[in-house]
């Protein structure tokens, strides 16, 4: 997915330069071209030699900077090759230059030559990351649209202190570059607001007993993370899933709920308020129609089950919908997919749906990629190939993002 893309990746010195190593080996294996710099305190707690032999390439070093061997000055060199920059773990030191300007060795030098998008993962001690000064340059720097930030997140520390400052974990950084480079840093859903589902529901017959679906909520907080790295703010309304993913993206809001009528309630309360609604959650269509509180014993089983159906969210957000709002839909299908899903953009009074094999190889529940065909009320259709979960939720938003910026052109 990262095939040949042109990553440069900015090293200071702290204990977090070991995590990058991880992120450097998973964009090389992916096939993307990384390039890594590091300042004298990065070469204190990594070596380049490491780091080149996991970027399949020399790494650079201020040894390296005014060096007669390169033809062109190499800070200028770097900074228009890369497509994207990543400074991580990004110093107190190294973040006070940005915020000035302040260019004093090659890393410095090559950010003020670039202009690519710059993701800025800071990682220090929580006394550093809360002093005035700190808070002040980390504040002026991000008035700066080329920087994107990630982190830091919460947690014990390599100081024994448990508290704000641990860079962002390597995931998070990849999902960031990996939406940097599809955006090109445009954020273009800033001023929206936007609600999403996500995972499946349980329909509980007994605290342990439920009907349920293998949807593990990914489609829809990749849409979360889409959506907040493109400037919106997101309320994520989720069954059961893991959203370790999203735990760094102040600008995502999570509400939990189990069942089809608590993500009803959820998605009822949130609508009003929002701008763009993504309806990915896989919900149960039936409950049973009796719930006991007590765990049944085995042979207290019924042998048929009687169900009753829930209620349908998005044909009653449909409903609901006012003409500002924009409504998506997903539909999970089996065979023709596209037949059943432009019955459902009508039927539920959709503006867009992505209709989402779910019988083919790299795609739909529990996978990590997935491909569609997108269709709207006005006819338009696109076929996206497989691609990470994260990349469809970006076509997604590119496929409607006209719909949702003519209306905040309105606003
Ligand atoms: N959906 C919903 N509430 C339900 C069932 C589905 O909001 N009780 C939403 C899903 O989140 C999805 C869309 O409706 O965005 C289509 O869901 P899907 O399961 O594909 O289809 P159904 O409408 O349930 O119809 P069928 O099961 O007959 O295909």
């Amino acid at each position: 997915m990262q095939q040949d893309r042109r990553i440069l990746i900015g090293i200071t010195g702290g204990i977090a330069a070991y995590k990058v190593c991880e992120v450097i080996s998973t964009l090389a294996k992916a096939g993307a071209q990384v390039r890594a710099i590091l300042t004298p305190g990065a070469q204190e707690f990594i070596t380049p030699l490491t780091v080149a032999t996991l970027c399949r390439h020399p790494a650079y070093t201020d040894a390296c900077f005014w060096q007669p061997t390169h033809k062109r000055p190499l800070h200028i060199e770097l900074g228009e090759w890369a497509e994207v920059f990543a400074l991580a773990p990004l110093t107190a030191n190294t973040l006070a230059k940005l915020a000035c300007g302040l260019a004093d060795n090659l890393l410095t030098n090559t950010v003020l030559a670039s202009t690519c998008p710059v993701l800025l993962a800071p990682a220090m001690n929580t006394d550093m990351w809360e002093q005035l000064p700190v808070r002040r340059n980390w504040d002026l720097a991000l008035t700066d649209p080329r920087y994107h930030k990630v982190g830091p997140g919460a947690g014990v520390l390599a100081c024994d202190r448990a508290g704000a400052g641990r860079m962002a974990e390597p995931e998070q950084i990849l999902a960031h570059l990996e939406s940097l480079l599809h955006t090109k840093g445009e954020r273009d859903l800033t001023g929206l607001r936007v609600l999403i589902s996500a995972g499946g529901t349980r329909e509980h017959l007994d605290p342990v007993r439920f009907i349920g679906n293998p949807s593990t909520g990914k489609m829809g907080i990749a849409l979360a993370q889409a959506a907040a790295h493109r400037g919106a703010s997101v309320t994520l309304v989720h069954g059961p899933a893991d959203t370790a993913a999203i735990a760094d993206l102040p600008e995502v809001r999570c509400i939990a709920a189990t069942s089809a009528e608590a993500m009803q309630r959820a998605m009822r309360s949130c609508f009003p308020d929002a701008d763009l609604t993504v309806m990915a959650a896989a919900v149960a269509d039936v409950k049973p129609a009796a719930c006991s509180a007590e765990k049944l014993p085995k042979r207290a089983l019924p042998e048929s089950l009687p169900l009753q159906p829930v209620p349908d969210i998005l044909a009653q957000l449909g409903g609901l919908k006012q003409p500002h709002q924009r409504l998506i839909g997903f539909a999970a299908q089996t065979g023709d997919i596209i037949t059943p899903a432009r019955q459902k953009l009508q039927e539920k009074k959709l503006d867009a749906i992505a209709a989402n094999p779910i019988d083919l190889p790299n795609s739909g529940f529990a996978s990590d990629s997935n491909r569609a065909v997108f269709l709207d009320a006005g006819g338009r259709q696109a076929e996206i190939p497989p691609c990470s979960k994260l990349q469809l939720a970006h076509h997604l938003f590119d496929f409607v993002r006209h719909q949702a910026s003519a209306h905040r052109e309105r606003l």
